[in-house]
């Protein structure tokens, strides 16, 4: 006898990891991004993590971009970083995940909380250029 298969709804979840294939060709695959051209993510969305207003400003950065220099780790970069704003709320959640799992970054941060849809919802309606997610970016403390 065959046993009905339970049907899970794969096709309405979004896929981080398949999303983070739009990402890969700057920040790559090992998300070890290219010295002074693209920053690395592995790592790095942990010290973004960790600052107050941090996971706020990982949903800006994908809904607008981002432009303006910043210094990761020690190195300069002064690029432009486009906006995923054509993703759905779910896809941005999804993809931003992936980045704070697939390197262990969300280890690294106390009382990780996967981000929500709902969260990047919140956000959407605010409409910030790149250059004043930078200047959100410099509120966090980060250089
Ligand atoms: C065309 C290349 C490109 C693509 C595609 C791209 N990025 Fe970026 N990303 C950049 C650049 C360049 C910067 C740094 C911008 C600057 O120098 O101001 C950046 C910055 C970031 C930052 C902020 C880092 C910090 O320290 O503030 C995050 C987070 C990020 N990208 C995540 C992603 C994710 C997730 C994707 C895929 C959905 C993605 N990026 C796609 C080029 C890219």
């Amino acid at each position: 006898m065959h046993k009905p298969l339970h049907i899970i709804p794969y096709t309405t979840q979004a896929d981080g990891a398949k999303l983070y294939a739009q990402c890969a060709g700057c920040h790559q695959a090992n998300g070890q991004g290219i010295p002074r051209a693209f920053p690395p993510l592995a790592g790095h969305v942990a010290e973004i993590l960790s600052k107050q207003g941090g996971r706020e400003y990982l949903i800006k950065v994908l809904l607008w971009g981002l432009q303006g220099q910043i210094e990761v780790k020690g190195m300069k970069y002064n690029g432009f970083m486009p906006s995923f704003s054509q993703l759905k709320d779910e896809e941005i959640a999804a993809v931003l995940n992936h980045i704070a799992t697939a390197w262990g970054d969300d280890k690294k941060v106390k009382g990780f909380k996967p981000f929500t849809a709902a969260e990047v919802k919140a956000l959407r309606e605010k409409k910030l250029t790149p250059q004043q997610v930078l200047e959100e970016r410099k509120k966090l403390g980060l250089k």
